[in-house]
C-alpha cells in the first residue's frame, strides 16, 4: 500500500489550541508557523496523541477556559478517520468501510518515532544505530563483526607487545663468530688422549724392546768370552789330548761360529731397534689439555649462540603471527564493509563506523549539521515503518531558510510528509497560528490542492 500520510485535521480545545484545521502537504514540508506560544506545538502533541494512543497523551489536553472538552478529527490518506472526544479524550477510529477499529488498526501503519521524533533525534549513538540497523536486519551480524574486530585488534596490541620485547630481549644477547656450532664434549677430548697415550705406550714396548736385545747381547758376548777361554783350557791340554780333543774342538768352534753369526744377527736386529727407536716421536697432548682447560668458556659461548637463535627464532614467529592479525583485522572490516555495502540503507552516505556509531557522508551525529541530522533521523524513521509516510517536526527555527528549502524539496522527492513547526510568521510558513487559532488574516491557502507547492522555487522567491 502507499505510504499513509495525514490528509486532513480538525483540532478544538486541545492544549493552547482553541480551533484549527488544516490539510498538510500532501508530499514535502507543512510548516506550520507563529510566535512563541501561540499553539504551534499543540498541534503536534494533538496528533501524536490522536494517532499513538494514550501514552502519548498530554498532561493537560484539555484547553483551559474551553467551554467543551478536547476533540480532535484526522483523516488519513487510507481511508481511516480517527477522532477523540468528550472528557476522557475516548479514541474513535473508523476504516474507509465505516467498520469501527481500535489502536491497534493504527499501530499497523504508524510509526512511533515519527509522532515523537526528538526521541531519536535526543537519543544516543547507539540507540540511533540500534535503529537502523533493526530495520535493516543486520544488527546482529555486524555487531558479531564489530566484537571479532575489536577482539583482533586487542590480540594483535597484546602480540605486538610481546613481539617487540621478544625483539629486544634477542637483540641483548650476546653471539660469537670464533665458535664452533654444537657444544665440545670432554668425552671426545678424553678419548682423543687416551689414543695418544696408547700409541705412546706402544712407543715405550719398543724401547724395552731394545733394552732386552742389548741385555741378551750381553749375555750372548759374555758366553763366547767362557768358550773363548774353553778353547785356551783345551788346547793347553791338546798335546795330552789332541786325539780325544779333536772332536770336542771342533765341535766347540762349530759351535763357536753359530753363536757369532747369532750375534750378528741380534747386533742387526739392535741396531734396526735402534734406529727405529731414535725416529720415534711422542705426540704431544698440549693442545687437547688445552682445549679441556677452554672448554667451559668456549661452550659458554656455544650456549650464548643457541640462546640467541632461539631467542630469535621466538621473535620473528611472534612478528608473524601479528601480521597474521593483521590480516585478520583486515579480512574482517572488508566483511564488515560488505555487509553494510549490501545492505539497502534508507539514505545515501549513510554507515556505521567501527565504534558502532552511525555516520553520514563521513560525520558523525555530533559534527552532522542540524538539518543533515533531521534528514537523517527522517530517513531512518521513516525505514523503520515505510507504511507511515509522514514524520512531525518541532522546532524547525534551527534551520535557515535556504536549509529550510532544500530540506523540503528533499522530502518531497522521498515523497515524505513532513508536518514541522517553526517561530515566525514569513512566507516560510503554511499556516500561522495566533491565539491557538489559524490566522485567517493571510493570504488564503492555494485550495484545492496545497500538495503541489513547489518548494524550491517558493523558497528562492521569498527571498
Ligand atoms: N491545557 C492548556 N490550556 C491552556 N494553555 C495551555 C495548556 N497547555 C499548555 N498551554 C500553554 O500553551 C503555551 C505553549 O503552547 P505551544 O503549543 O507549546 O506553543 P508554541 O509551540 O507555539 O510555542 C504555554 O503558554 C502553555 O502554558
Ligand atoms: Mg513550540
Amino acid at each position: 500500500m502507499d505510504p499513509v500520510k495525514i490528509s486532513s485535521l480538525e483540532l478544538e480545545n486541545v492544549k493552547r489550541i482553541r480551533a484549527v484545521q488544516i490539510k498538510p502537504t500532501k508530499d514535502g514540508l507543512t510548516v506550520i508557523g507563529g510566535r512563541n506560544g501561540q499553539g504551534k506545538t499543540s498541534v503536534l502533541d494533538a496528533i501524536a496523541w490522536a494517532l499513538g494512543g494514550n501514552k502519548m497523551k498530554p498532561d493537560n489536553p484539555n484547553r483551559d477556559g474551553g467551554a467543551t472538552p478536547a476533540k480532535l478529527h484526522v483523516e488519513l490518506s487510507n481511508g481511516i478517520v480517527v477522532e477523540r472526544r468528550g472528557k476522557n479524550g475516548t479514541l474513535y477510529v473508523t476504516d474507509s468501510t465505516g467498520m469501527k477499529g481500535t489502536q491497534k488498526l493504527l499501530d499497523e501503519f504508524l510509526s512511533q518515532l515519527a509522532l515523537d521524533l526528538p526521541k531519536f533525534l535526543g537519543g544516543s549513538d547507539k540507540d540511533r544505530t540500534n535503529a537502523l540497523l533493526n530495520t535493516l536486519g543486520i544488527d546482529e551480524q555486524l555487531a558479531a563483526l564489530d566484537g571479532q574486530i575489536r577482539s583482533a585488534y586487542q590480540q594483535r596490541t597484546a602480540i605486538g607487545t610481546d613481539a617487540r620485547r621478544l625483539r629486544a630481549h634477542a637483540d641483548k644477547l650476546p653471539s660469537h663468530d670464533d665458535v664452533p656450532s654444537e657444544p665440545v664434549s670432554v668425552a671426545e677430548l678424553v678419548r682423543q688422549q687416551q689414543e695418544i697415550l696408547a700409541r705412546n705406550g706402544e712407543n715405550q714396548k719398543k724401547r724395552e724392546n731394545v733394552s732386552r736385545l742389548e741385555w741378551e747381547c750381553q749375555g750372548t758376548r759374555q758366553s763366547i768370552e767362557h768358550i773363548d777361554q774353553s778353547i785356551k783350557a783345551a788346547q793347553k791340554q791338546l798335546d795330552e789330548y789332541v786325539r780325544d780333543a779333536n772332536e770336542r774342538i771342533s765341535r766347540m768352534q762349530s759351535e763357536y761360529e753359530e753363536q757369532k753369526s747369532k750375534l750378528n744377527a741380534q747386533l742387526g736386529d739392535l741396531e734396526t731397534a735402534k734406529k727405529t727407536a731414535e725416529q720415534l716421536v711422542d705426540e704431544s697432548t698440549a693442545e687437547i689439555e688445552q682445549s679441556i682447560a677452554d672448554i667451559e668458556s668456549v661452550n659458554a659461548r656455544v650456549a650464548d649462540n643457541q640462546r640467541k637463535e632461539e631467542a630469535v627464532q621466538v621473535a620473528t614467529e611472534r612478528e608473524q603471527e601479528y601480521a597474521d592479525m593483521s590480516a585478520t583485522i583486515e579480512s574482517l572490516r572488508d566483511r564488515r564493509m560488505a555487509l553494510l555495502d549490501g545492505a539497502p540503507l534508507p539514505l545515501e552516505g549513510l554507515s556505521v563506523d567501527e565504534e558502532g556509531r552511525l555516520t553520514y557522508q563521513g560525520q558523525t551525529w555530533g559534527d552532522m549539521s542540524s538539518s543533515e541530522q533531521l534528514r537523517v533521523a527522517t530517513a531512518i524513521v521513516r525505514a523503520t515503518k515505510p507504511d507511515c509516510g509522514f514524520v512531525l517536526l518541532d522546532k524547525l527555527e534551527q534551520m535557515d531558510t535556504q536549509t529550510l528549502s532544500e530540506f523540503g524539496a528533499w522530502a518531497q522527492s522521498e515523497g515524505l510528509q513532513v508536518i514541522g513547526t517553526r517561530v515566525g510568521t514569513g512566507d516560510e510558513c503554511t499556516v500561522v497560528i495566533e491565539d491557538g487559532l489559524v490566522d485567517e488574516s493571510r493570504e488564503p491557502e492555494p485550495e484545492p490542492e496545497p500538495a503541489k507547492t513547489d518548494w524550491a522555487s517558493a523558497w528562492g522567491a521569498s527571498k
